[in-house]
């Protein structure tokens, strides 16, 4: 996509962190914006603060992991704007601890947020996307545990693999069907955002959480690692260089200790070697 002015643009997990830089960024564009989060009070915030910038600015209460919600998302989006240009599918949750020790509500929270948003998102938006026939994009947020595995991170890392893999799977698809449709999967290293309290936007349905004390240091270990880490506006300006580009791969800086981590990890598949623990050096 190359003229961004005027044109629609819908975020989800825009309340803070990553979704909200990205945010901003579009706005400075002369996007109008849906901000959809599930996070009302944070929300409403957001909206009010960048509509103070002048920025045209709806917000949907959302919550990603629910069919119905992101149809309602799409349905307001869709009243208040027309056409929908650009999707931003960057709603996710963190969880850490042994795979074993993980309740299976734990499971089920984050591969709903993190993998059935990105489904909700394809399935509601991009049929209309094709309708209306214009130029648009869909960025899909995965990370680069999608492109490495690290230990007491497994439902993470298994939610960004599948997001990246769905998010080549959806190029190949739009390449086949819908060209003037771009795609591109954000691979953030570790970026100073509100993630380690993802916990905070845990449906009471799906509460039971694994207590153990791996489970308190992987979340004691991100929420250091990320409170030193990059400002999210970093990502976002990447993000807009990637839709303005058709980029598909959006990634780190190539001497970046998680490119280094994911390429050791493609040189063990290719070599068939056993999987090896290489923490980037952050
Ligand atoms: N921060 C990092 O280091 C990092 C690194 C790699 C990838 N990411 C990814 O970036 C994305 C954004 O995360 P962030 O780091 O900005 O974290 P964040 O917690 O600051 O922002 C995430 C937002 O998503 C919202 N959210 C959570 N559950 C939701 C749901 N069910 N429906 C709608 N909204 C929901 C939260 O309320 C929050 O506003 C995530 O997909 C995350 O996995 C983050």
């Amino acid at each position: 996509m190359q003229d961004l002015t005027g044109k629609t643009a819908v975020i989800t997990g825009a309340a803070s962190g990553i979704g909200f830089a990205l945010a901003q960024v579009f706005a400075e564009q002369g996007m109008q914006l849906v901000l959809a989060d599930i996070e009302t009070d944070a929300l409403e915030k957001r909206v009010t603060e960048l509509r103070s910038q002048g920025a045209a600015v709806l917000g949907v209460v959302t919550d990603v992991g629910d069919d119905a919600s992101v149809a309602a998302l799409a349905s307001a989006a869709a009243e208040t704007y027309g056409n929908v240009h650009l999707l931003c599918n960057n709603a996710g949750v963190y969880t850490g601890g042994l795979l074993w020790e993980q309740t299976e509500a734990d499971f089920e929270w984050v591969m709903r947020v993190n993998q059935w948003g990105i489904i909700h998102g394809i399935r509601h938006f991009v049929p209309a996307m094709i309708e209306h026939g214009q130029d648009c994009h869909i960025v899909n947020t995965a990370s680069m545990a999608g492109l490495c595995t690290l230990p007491i991170a497994g439902i993470y890392h298994m939610t960004k693999h599948a997001a990246l893999a769905l998010s080549e799977c959806l190029y190949h698809d739009l390449a086949l069907s819908a060209p003037q449709i771009g795609v591109s999967c954000l691979c953030p290293e570790l970026a100073d955002t509100e993630i380690a309290r993802a916990r905070r936007n845990r449906p009471a349905t799906l509460a039971e959480e694994n207590q153990t004390a791996m489970h308190e240091f992987a979340h004691a270990a991100i929420s250091d690692a990320t409170s030193q880490s990059k400002p999210p506006r970093v990502l976002a300006e990447r993000v807009l260089q990637g839709v303005l580009e058709r980029q598909f791969y959006l990634l780190p800086p190539a001497d970046d200790p998680w490119i280094k981590t994911a390429h050791k990890r493609l040189d063990d598949v290719h070599a068939a070697r056993n999987p090896e623990f290489l923490a980037p050096e952050i």
